[in-house]
């Protein structure tokens, strides 16, 4: 492995932007001012005909009288990882939090339409929220583990859920940390604080604490953000390892990630959805001239 902590076969695959030599000729920005269009409606890959997990429709998100979100409509397919990619402030760390109601604690915060996960809309008055935050989990940009030990973090959610016997819970922790790619590093220190891992490993941590409770679905806001280039790695196999089992929706900025990892990828633009595809579609062959701008780094 490089430095990096990529190894050469990985750097070959990265999109357009990283060689200068596949750069475009003209340097006149294109026309943001047009309305948006969807331009690629997201269907399920030839090669694999996931099944439709969670769906917005006509979905309008606004703080207070401003409307951060403007009528997404977007179908995500189960055991794929999607991308939200787009600049700074254009509502995809707000449509995110949308698929398990997070926005639901931000005061002035109130939406329109549907989100429907597995068929369900879930924005309806009635919905579980504990539940759906069980089955939609989350991990952040910044790793949060609890001030507690690492074991103490994994079993947190489990026992709220029900009484777990020592034996039971001994398993969970395993399982969940095993599944994270963590267990051979702390096996031996689980009593330990879990604000004594690095950086890297807590984000793991915190992966591992999300699917404790077994989730279905796994949002991640920028989920390497705070990491250097070899925990980035390891989170990017962690989440190719996971996709089997689980959907994982990821908000990304960086381009070289969202080409690596996703299955599909979503470009945001002033709160709309401006194109939607399979992840080469949008680095490769893009049809709207703002996609193809971002993607290759000449604006955001
Ligand atoms: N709690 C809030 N109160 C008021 N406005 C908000 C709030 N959170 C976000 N916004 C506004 O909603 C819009 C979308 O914000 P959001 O955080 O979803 O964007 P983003 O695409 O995730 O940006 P970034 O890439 O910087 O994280 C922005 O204009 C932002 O200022
Ligand atoms: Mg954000």
């Amino acid at each position: 492995m490089k430095e990096t902590g990529y190894s050469a076969t990985e750097m070959r695959d990265i999109p357009p932007m990283a060689d200068s030599g596949t750069q475009p000729e003209s340097t006149t920005m294109p026309d943001f001012t047009k309305p948006v269009q969807v331009t690629t409606a997201g269907r399920p890959l030839e090669s694999d005909l996931n099944t439709l997990k969670v769906s917005s429709v006509d979905l309008h998100i606004y703080y207070g009288d401003f409307e951060a979100i403007k009528g997404i409509s977007m179908d995500i397919y189960a055991n794929e990882i999607t991308a939200l990619i787009g600049p700074s402030g254009c509502g995809k760390s707000t449509f995110l939090r949308s698929m398990n109601r997070m926005n639901d604690e931000i005061e002035g915060s109130h939406c329109t339409g549907q989100v429907l996960v597995d068929g369900v809309d879930i924005l309806q008055r009635g919905t579980d929220v504990v539940e759906l935050r069980r089955k939609v989990g989350m991990v952040f940009q910044q790793p949060n583990p609890f001030p507690m030990s690492i074991y103490d973090n994994i079993v947190y959610g489990p026992r709220l859920r029900e009484r777990l016997s020592r034996g039971e819970t001994d398993e969970i922790v395993e399982r969940s940390l095993t599944r994270a790619g963590l267990w051979d590093e702390v096996k031996d220190k689980l009593r330990g604080s879990a604000l004594g891992l690095s950086g890297g490993q807590q984000q793991r941590l915190c992966i591992a604490r999300c699917i404790a409770v077994e989730p279905e679905i796994i949002l991640m806001d920028e989920p390497c953000s705070a990491l250097d280039p070899t925990a980035t790695f390891h989170i990017e196999q962690l989440m190719m390892d996971l996709k089997d089992q689980y959907t994982i929706i990821i908000v990304t900025h960086n381009m070289y990630q969202a080409s690596r990892v996703s299955d599909r990828t979503g470009f945001f633009l002033l709160g709309e959805l401006l194109e939607y595809a399979e992840t080469t579609q949008i680095f490769e062959d893009p049809q709207d001239e703002r996609t193809d701008a971002y993607v290759r780094g000449r604006f955001g």
